[in-house]
């Protein structure tokens, strides 16, 4: 296993996040500080939510074209941003298994990684399984180089990004990329709100426990006393960015001590916190955005349904 960051960078850079997100107006804090143990099981619980559809659909697509992925790319090595758990991955890798040689998981927590590399490179005799500790917003010339690489980011994590965050990422992303690669993307397409809205609020409050889950975090790591169940969650529909907010509302007036950071943060009655932002895209938008990345979009391909997009886009010679 590759290590390009170390949990004290990890430390590091909560402590940074959580600073300046609480005491800013608006107040945020990033999504990447969701998935501890218990909040990566939560969003694992989601995935499974009748309501909420992106991975069944991007499996959908992604069962239904991966014999043109394979023949469109050839591909020898399979990188994998936020390859998380790895369930979409085994789909790919079956794919691909005529000219893959090497898998390339790469997340920023290494404790789930190893355990997924070793999975897959017990089932997968004769491919080379190299994870990779590392965070895809600034590590990406870091990576294995290579010949025909299919660089995969699935799940619609690229929509956690704000727009100017995405061009920064699809043109990085675009620089370390030779001739021979291409991007897999999965991207949420918009819809009716109300859908959205659900597929973000759903009727058995695992995403309420999930958006929460990251005061817990706050408090594991940075000894804060957030009393958890004085915030309640909430998910609206940003028209105007065509994006879901998730925030947490305190239902009180109350001062949240940080020790770790040694502040003492207000929260009035009411006040929101916003804590995920997950874009929904159209195909022009698409296209828009890895153009201006020197991405060409070669194949957007979506489920039965129009939910859910899959794109393979190459580096514009
Ligand atoms: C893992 C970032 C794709 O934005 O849909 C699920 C996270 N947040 N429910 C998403 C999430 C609330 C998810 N991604």
């Amino acid at each position: 296993m590759d290590q390009f960051l170390t949990a004290d960078d990890l430390a590091k850079s909560l402590r940074a996040d959580v600073r300046e997100g609480l005491t800013g107006t608006p107040k945020t804090l990033p999504p990447k500080w969701f998935y501890d143990e218990r909040g990566s099981g939560l969003f694992e619980e989601i995935t499974r939510l009748e309501e909420y559809y992106p991975t069944r659909r991007e499996r959908e697509i992604l069962l239904a074209r991966a014999p043109e992925i394979a023949a469109a790319t050839g591909a020898r090595t399979l990188l994998e941003l936020g390859a998380g758990s790895g369930e979409k991955t085994r789909v790919l890798l079956d794919a691909l298994g005529a000219t893959l040689e090497a898998y390339v998981p790469v997340d920023v927590s290494g404790d789930f990684l190893a355990d997924a590399a070793g999975q897959i490179a017990a089932d997968h005799p004769g491919l080379a399984v190299r994870a990779v500790v590392a965070d895809y917003e600034q590590h990406l010339h870091l990576l294995p180089s290579g010949e025909r690489r299919l660089v995969a980011f699935l799940g619609g994590t690229i929509g956690n990004m704000a727009p100017a965050a995405r061009v920064g990422f699809l043109g990085g992303l675009r620089a370390t990329m030779g001739p021979g690669d291409a991007l897999l993307l999965g991207a949420d397409l918009v819809k009716a709100p109300e859908r959205l809205v659900r597929a973000y609020d759903d009727g058995s409050g695992v995403t309420a426990e999930f958006n929460r889950n990251v005061l817990h975090v706050i408090n594991r790591e940075l000894d804060a006393d957030f009393d958890v169940a004085s915030f309640e969650h909430l998910a609206v529909w940003n028209a105007a960015e065509e994006w879901i907010e998730m925030r947490l509302r305190s239902t009180r007036a109350q001062t949240v001590r940080v020790g770790g950071l040694e502040l003492e943060i207000d929260f009035a009655e009411g006040e929101e916190t916003r804590t995920e932002i997950s874009a929904k895209f159209r195909r022009e938008r698409l296209e828009a955005e890895l153009g201006a990345a020197g991405l060409d979009l070669a194949e957007l391909w979506t489920d039965e349904a129009g939910d859910f997009s899959l794109t393979l886009a190459t580096p514009r010679p």
